[in-house]
């Protein structure tokens, strides 16, 4: 057994892939993180400077490749979008599409979204938060694991502002079972809309990598839209 260090284990809702980063992913990292890229800190961050303007700002959790936050970048440029991903290839990635798109309202942290919300975002600061198709951990022993816990729901909603939204989606059935009861215990958000569908229209969002994925196993999609009251 080993010894133990007297500091509480911490639970991550992620483990590192070990994935290769390609050659464009490398190159765009070092190209175009000093434009786009946030490195942790323990101070809130100041949007107006950030983003040069005062607009409303989204914040994605696990953007994982990237391409459904900036195509929401490229469509909404009226809004401003943070995204915060853990695994650095598809921060890459991620680069790569904004730059070939050549717009200007995202900036990423490639660190842990837990750690990101505490000390990075200031309270009320946000007009949405998207968390799309977050890992499932479906083993009941990973649960746990889960970022959607209610600690997590109490924390997005300090974050947002006042009637701020926050949108929910997975393929997992599981895993919607266990968003539904995290909702249902808190006071802090009214339920705008939850569906239950095979992927079709109406969306208030763009189709994920993951939630592709999941169509092709024949997974259904929830997704729930929460207003902070
Ligand atoms: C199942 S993938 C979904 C990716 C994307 N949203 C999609 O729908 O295609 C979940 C993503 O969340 C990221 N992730 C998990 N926990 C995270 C955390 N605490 N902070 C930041 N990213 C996290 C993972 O690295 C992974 O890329």
């Amino acid at each position: 057994m080993p010894a133990s260090t007297g500091k509480p284990r911490t639970i991550r809702s992620f483990v590192r892939r070990t994935g290769r980063m390609t050659s464009g992913q490398a190159g765009a990292l070092e190209r175009l993180w000093p434009e786009f890229g946030i490195d942790i800190a323990a101070e809130p961050l100041d949007f107006t400077g950030l983003f040069g303007r005062s607009a409303p700002v989204v914040l994605e959790i696990g953007f994982g490749n990237g391409d459904t936050l900036v195509e929401q970048a490229r469509q909404n440029q009226e809004l401003d979008f943070l995204g915060v991903e853990v695994h650095v290839p598809g921060v890459g990635h991620c680069l790569m599409q904004a730059e070939k798109e050549g717009i200007s309202n995202l900036r990423l942290i490639a660190h842990d979204a837990i750690d990101v919300l505490q000390t990075q975002i200031a309270d009320g600061s946000l007009a949405r938060v998207n968390l799309y198709f977050p890992d499932p951990w479906p083993k009941k022993r990973h649960h746990k694991r889960r970022i959607m816990q209610p600690e997590f729901l109490r924390r997005i909603a300090h974050k947002l502002r006042q009637n701020g939204d926050f949108f929910i989606a997975t393929d997992w059935a599981g895993y919607a079972e266990h968003i539904d009861e995290i909702i249902a215990l808190d006071a802090c958000f009214e339920p705008i809309e939850r569906r239950k569908h095979a992927g079709e229209a109406p969306l208030d969002r763009v189709t994920t990598k993951f939630e592709r994925r999941g169509l092709g196993k024949g997974h259904a999609i929830w997704d729930w839209h929460l207003r902070r009251v």
